[in-house]
């Protein structure tokens, strides 16, 4: 993160325009002139996450998170402190210096390299779908039209077909201009046997792939014919910009409906998901070859309350309903699960039976606990062994809500309809800290240990509600301040004042560390405690304890250097240190 100065981060943060960018991922409503909006990173079914615009802050009330845009980027998407800055600073148009050559070569893609990768996946979106309504694709249009769909409808999810050969797609992207390793990058070409190139997709039908802020991240690719030597899809690999775990098909097109339904359909199949939007189901999204995520529920979270899962009745997707219970109840949205009548998908389903019985079957859908149940009952016999078996499996989907009141209503529902003894399945659930840990998917950033001393935090916040103390502060505080993560906002607060510059929470932004910039954000959301006269006093409150703990530690020091230098018979250092001891006694 070194290459960027301050005044290149401000200019950033000041480009952003903070609404917009969390309402990518946040439905925002206003209030007066802040923004409020259910947290994504907890669950809540009331709004405490704050967007106060004209501070560039970001602020969540119920678990403490918060920041400028930089932070906002960097929990939401995954990116590291430089990778957001870059992202920020394509998006809103801020040049930023190029690293100098021959520095440290970057371990991650680089902003530069994601827009890249933006660029050349969109132009392969048009190669493919210019492809598909010209002459060469009289096939697939056959194919799609066997499938039931209308041209409109591909036209809308903007479905192409990928050239042919073994290199259509190569060649053409590098006459427009494109290198070998943005393409490598993109997921498009792989690498040959010996050194050339050839493209992933050839002769597929392709289904790209758009991320919430409608950018083409990927694709799937399906046969048309089917052909024992390949799989009938092939999707993108990840990629710096393709994450399927974070990522759901039709969720940027569903996202205005999902408000108003309440509630969405997750399906299995790119197919399911357009059958259903062809058939007027807007509020429907769908999971790209993988079981459903925490990562995927976050997306869904502030916008409905209840899934509805349509996956294959077979077992197969038994097992991935049955799964989701757990990452549902952690996320605190309602399940439940529809069921097809066997042999079914829902593509298949809609062509056949239509909108409204999909509605109706929807209507009849099973609470996913019931569902849960009856699976379990139905595959366990009534043996002790069985009730045992089955008592184990019942444990394991409730050891994974790390949550205690969630697990106990889950531990008690369950214990109840499988008639077990509660007890029975109190075993460890209780197991906190440990390495189950890792089945809580929230982000728990509260969890981990202070990243810097309490009181500094105080203060540090203390200053930037009433920034009159912080010339005094800072010009007093420099040797004491604890060697911490908080030195960095203070150095920050000290700096800008020594150079005239406004200090306040709108103009530090500390989105490096999560602690700090949750710090700031809280302070741009504080009233002042003190009037102007009083908050000296309340500063000093709080140097005074600074002070304290750094004499304190700084003479556990000096006694351990004394005790050195008199076995070692260092006489002149001992003299110098015994004058610092005595000294530090009569302050
Ligand atoms: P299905 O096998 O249920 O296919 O896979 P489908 O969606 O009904 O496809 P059609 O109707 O035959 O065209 C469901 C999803 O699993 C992934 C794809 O995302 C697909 O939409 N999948 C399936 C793969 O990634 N690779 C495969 O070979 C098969
Ligand atoms: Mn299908």
């Amino acid at each position: 993160m070194a290459y960027f100065t301050d005044e290149k981060i401000e200019e950033v943060n000041e480009a952003v325009d903070l609404v917009e960018l969390i309402s990518n991922y946040v439905s925002l409503k206003r209030a007066g002139n802040i923004y409020k909006g259910l947290c994504p990173f907890h669950s809540e079914k009331t709004p405490s996450f704050v967007v106060t615009p004209h501070r560039r802050m970001f602020h969540c009330f119920g678990c403490g998170v918060g920041g400028g845009p930089i932070r906002f980027l960097m929990m939401i998407a995954g990116h590291s402190f430089p990778e957001a800055v870059e992202e920020l600073a394509r998006r809103y148009g801020v040049e930023l210096p190029r690293p100098a050559a021959g520095s440290a070569p970057r371990q991650q893609t680089s902003g530069e390299n994601r827009a890249a990768i933006y660029e050349v996946l969109k132009t392969a979106r048009d190669v493919y779908e210019k492809n598909l309504w010209s002459d060469n694709g009289a096939i697939a249009r056959r194919y799609l039209a066997d499938r039931g769909l209308e041209s409109s409808v591909a036209r809308e999810f903007r479905l192409g077909l990928s050239p042919g050969g073994w290199d259509g797609l190569t060649r053409y992207l590098k006459a427009k201009g494109f290198g070998e390793k943005v393409m490598l990058e993109a997921g498009l070409i792989k690498e040959g046997r010996q050194d050339g190139h050839y493209d992933t997709f050839r002769d597929r039908l392709m289904i790209p792939i758009i991320d919430a802020e409608n950018r083409t991240v990927g694709f799937g690719g399906r046969l048309m014919t089917a052909d024992d030597n390949q799989p009938k899809y092939l999707n993108s690999p990840e990629t710096a910009v393709y994450k399927k775990s974070r990522l759901l098909y039709g969720y940027n097109r569903a996202r205005p409906y999902l408000r108003a339904a309440g509630m969405v359909f997750m399906v299995e199949g790119y197919f399911d998901l357009i059958a259903m939007v062809a058939g007027g189901i807007n509020e429907v999204t769908a999971t790209l070859g993988t079981a459903l995520t925490p990562g995927h529920l976050n997306l869904l979270k502030g916008h409905v309350r209840e899934v509805m899962l349509l996956f294959d009745s077979d077992e197969a997707g038994q097992r991935a309903a049955a799964r989701a219970l757990p990452l549902l109840l952690n996320a605190e949205l309602d399940g439940r699960v529809l069921r097809l009548p066997p042999g079914h998908d829902p593509d298949t389903f809609m062509r056949e039976f239509g909108t409204e019985a999909l509605y109706e079957a929807a209507s009849q859908a099973m609470d996913i606990v019931d569902f849960q149940v009856a699976r379990m009952k139905k595959s366990y016999p009534d043996t002790m062994a069985g009730q045992a078996r089955m008592a184990r499996e019942a444990k394991e989907i409730i050891a994974q809500v790390p949550d205690s009141a969630k697990s106990q209503l889950l531990r008690r529902r369950l214990a109840r309809m499988l008639e077990l003894d509660e007890a029975a399945l109190g075993g460890f659930a209780k197991k906190q800290g440990g390495p189950g840990r890792v089945l809580s998917h929230q982000p728990e950033r509260r969890k981990k240990g202070p990243a810097f001393d309490e009181i500094a935090g105080a203060l540090l916040k203390f200053m930037l509600i009433h920034p009159e103390t912080i010339g005094e502060v800072t010009a007093e505080m420099a040797a004491y301040w604890p060697d911490d993560e908080s030195r960095q906002l203070f150095s920050r607060l000290k700096d800008r004042h020594e150079a005239g510059l406004p200090v306040g929470p709108e103009n530090i932004v500390c989105d490096e560390s999560d602690e700090l910039a949750a710090l700031v954000s809280e302070a741009a959301l504080s009233e002042r405690s003190s009037t102007g006269e009083e908050s000296m006093i309340m500063a000093r409150a709080y140097m005074d304890r600074l002070i304290a703990v750094w004499r304190k530690k700084r003479q556990a020091a000096l006694s351990e250097a004394i005790a050195r230098a008199e076995a070692a018979g260092d006489g002149e250092n001992l003299r110098k240190l015994l004058t610092e001891k005595n000294a530090l006694q009569l302050k």
